[in-house]
């Protein structure tokens, strides 16, 4: 009698509580996306955006960034932050004008290279002109001084992201947007680079972000937080979130440093879960491979008005206590979407799919039900039901990417390819994945073309019906 939907309604209603309340790519891949977007005139202007189909505006062309250096300040009483972004970044054409993405905020200066540069505003767009052009393949850096209160970005499916403001601190995950309300940024998973944080924050509350915390210091009532996160990560995972935490820190057996930072209203209900990490990380590198980067943990805040998790790289920021099946999806984020990264939004599946499959997983290899079991529940749905209303790959636009197509027929997908390849073959395509586009990207066709070439086998019917078709498929 369970009902056949219970399992990944439970994550899908998880997430869509938000809604109620609002509702290594080669940088010549970045440049030749980049360079689509813009008309042939702009010769030597960075595009505004990557010609990402969902979010046209998202990321910018021109550069590629290498690495985020971000000094922040958030007083949670006024909600104000001001902040200092030192980007340092390598063009990919000469350059005598780029973007970043912004959005609110107010822009005090920008240099470049130490030379004052000019700007304007544009909606999502900072538009930055140097002092001096800047030659193809330079390194250069701008620094951006800005200030003021942030606002979270409204989604098109209707749910906030960004800075999100809690009544201790604030709740921070960008996916997709919302890191342009927190710092200036190329806002594309196309480019990923390394962060260094340093945010200060009153005495008594933490500022919890990626990586690993290289130290913190309180002086004049007031403690700053410095955290590293040298792995590459686009700037959707990001994380500086603020509250009033209960921390504890540890090394587990396997030598994986965890900080994990719960609100303490949180705290009891998430105790048993946290308690799990080791052990599902654990489980998750057995099965995907090494864990891919140097910090690892969680962060349980409180904050019913979001209504979802975020798969922020190494330390997943949690709306309040997770269960146990929303911490395995999460972790595996870190292989599936944090390490191996989209290309275009539009291939969500291979994060939403491979996390929820994951879930399957665990439940089968834990005494749960098996993935099998899972998939014919789901393959019950009547033919109306929005489990079916668009194919994974192809979820039509920015509204419809955290939606049961993505999630739960992504995961079915998977399941089908284990069916055909067998259990072996499966397991060594999932990590091979893993491994081969560790601390890089990864699309659709690539996945298809190493499956196939993992298995031997043509599989373009397959993920033909499981992956690019509209509709129920008329057989499981
Ligand atoms: N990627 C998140 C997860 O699956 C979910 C998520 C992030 C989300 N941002 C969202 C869901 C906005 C709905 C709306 O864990
Ligand atoms: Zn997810």
């Amino acid at each position: 009698m369970t009902p056949p939907l219970q399992q990944p309604v439970r994550r899908s209603a998880l997430r869509r509580r938000g809604t109620l309340v609002a509702a290594g790519i080669p940088i010549a891949v970045v440049a030749l996306l980049a360079g689509a977007a813009g008309p042939a005139a702009a010769a030597s202007a960075g595009s505004p955006g990557v010609n990402d189909p969902y979010f046209p505006l998202a990321g910018n062309g021109g550069y590629d960034v290498e690495h985020y250096d971000l000094t922040l300040g958030y007083d949670p009483a006024t909600g104000h932050l001001d902040g200092r972004a030192v980007i340092t970044a390598r063009s990919t054409q000469q350059l005598n004008r780029f973007n970043l993405d912004l959005n609110g905020l107010k822009v005090t200066s920008i240099t470049v290279d130490r030379a004052a540069a000019s700007f304007r505003r544009d909606g999502q767009e900072l538009v930055v002109t140097p002092r001096h052009t800047i030659g193809k393949d330079r390194e250069f850096r701008a620094t951006v001084t800005y200030a003021g209160i942030p606002q979270p970005v409204t989604d098109p499916d209707g749910s906030l992201d960004g800075w999100i403001p809690t009544d201790d601190g604030a709740f921070v995950a960008g996916e997709p947007q919302g890191a342009m309300t927190w710092f200036p940024a190329n806002n594309h998973p196309l480019d990923k680079a390394s962060y260094d944080f340093t945010v200060t924050v009153p005495q008594g509350r933490s500022a919890v972000a990626n990586g690993v915390l290289l130290g913190q210091t309180t002086t004049g009532g007031r403690t700053t937080f410095r955290w590293r996160q040298s792995e590459p990560m686009a700037a959707y995972l990001a994380t500086a979130t603020v509250g009033t935490f209960k921390v504890e820190q540890f090394t587990t057996p396997g030598g994986l440093r965890i900080y994990n930072a719960v609100d303490p209203r949180e705290a009891a209900a998430a105790a048993p879960v946290l308690k799990k990490l080791p052990s599902v990380l654990d489980w998750e590198s057995k099965l995907f491979g090494p864990y891919p980067f140097r910090g690892a943990g969680a962060i349980v805040d409180h904050a019913p008005q979001v209504g979802y998790a975020l798969e922020t790289q190494t330390r997943p920021v949690y709306d309040r206590a997770p269960d146990l099946g929303t911490l395995v999806h999460e972790s595996a984020h870190q292989w599936f979407g944090d390490s191996v990264s989209l290309t275009t939004w539009k291939d969500i599946w291979l994060n939403e799919g491979f996390a929820t499959y994951a879930e399957w997983l665990y439940d089968e290899q834990h005494g749960g039900q098996s993935a099998q079991k899972t998939f014919d529940e789901l393959y019950t749905t009547p033919e109306d039901d929005e489990l079916w209303s668009f194919p994974p790959g192809d979820p039509g636009s920015g509204e419809h990417i955290f939606e049961a197509p993505v999630y739960s027929r992504g995961a079915m997908a998977l399941h089908k390819l284990r069916q055909t390849v067998g259990d072996r073959t499966f397991f060594r395509i999932l990590r091979a994945w893993a491994t081969d586009h560790r601390e890089g990207h990864g699309t659709t066709a690539q996945f298809i073309h190493l499956a196939e070439r993992q298995s031997g086998k043509h599989l373009g019917g397959l993920f033909h019906t499981w992956i690019d078709t509209a509709g129920k498929p008329s057989r499981p």
